[in-house]
């Protein structure tokens, strides 16, 4: 039994995307405290919670996905102390890889295990070589601060998401991946990347 976290106080950088597809892949209820999110009115009952602003206690419980913003938010952190792991998604840019170094410092406290999502990677085909170098680049940068700062982690792994289109699909109608290729013998073509890339995250996430 474990539950996740996907939690980054950047703005629209995937953690609902993220939260609802690991949520209806494992089956898991979903929790968020974002008041203008609304995810959580898609689940079939009982399956999403939005907790407001006025609770004072985000209830921790198993086989939770907590979607999770802010920095302020008193409540988040004895929630991210309790889960399992703790995704945090980012964008590949340096100036978003540097903006990551005051949530890994705060992870680093709670010895979490931190899966990073690098989310958006589009390929770049002008380099024959790599054509993901920017993700490798977004990977080095982000271990160099881990180094230069001396931060440990129970756990640290990357995942990488590519861009697709897919995705606003997918958070229209709350549905895993998976599901939704099922339910509406959709084309697995058009979600082929999504399909791997979320099989990935799924056994990361597990592993
Ligand atoms: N890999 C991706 N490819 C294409 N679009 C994506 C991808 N990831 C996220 N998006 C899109 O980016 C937008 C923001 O994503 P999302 O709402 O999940 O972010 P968020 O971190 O929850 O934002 P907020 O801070 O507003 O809660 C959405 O429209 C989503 O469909
Ligand atoms: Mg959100």
């Amino acid at each position: 039994m474990s539950s996740f976290a996907t939690w980054t106080p950047k703005g629209g950088v995937g953690k609902t995307t993220f939260s609802v597809q690991l949520a209806t892949m494992l089956g898991y209820t979903y929790v968020t405290n974002d008041e203008y999110c609304s995810a959580e009115d898609k689940f079939e009952k009982g399956k999403g919670f939005l907790v407001p602003e006025g609770h004072h206690e985000i209830p921790f419980a198993d086989k939770v996905v907590f979607d999770l913003g802010g920095f302020k938010d008193e409540r988040i952190k004895p929630l991210l102390e309790k889960v399992e792991k703790v995704i945090v998604p980012t964008l590949d840019s340096e100036y978003d890889i540097k903006a990551l170094t005051s949530i890994l410092k705060a992870l680093s406290t709670m010895n979490s295990s931190v899966v990073i999502l690098i989310n958006n990677i589009e390929p770049d085909y002008t380099n024959k070589e790599n054509k993901y170098h920017e993700a490798d680049r977004a990977e080095n940068d982000i271990m160099k601060i881990v180094e230069d700062n001396k931060l440990t982690f129970k756990s640290l792994q990357f995942v990488r998401i590519r861009k697709s289109k897919g995705y606003k699909t997918l958070i229209k109608e709350n549905a895993s991946v998976f599901d939704y290729c099922k339910d509406n013998g959709v084309l697995l073509n058009r979600f082929r990347n999504i399909i791997e890339d979320m099989t990935v995250f799924r056994n990361t996430v597990l592993n």
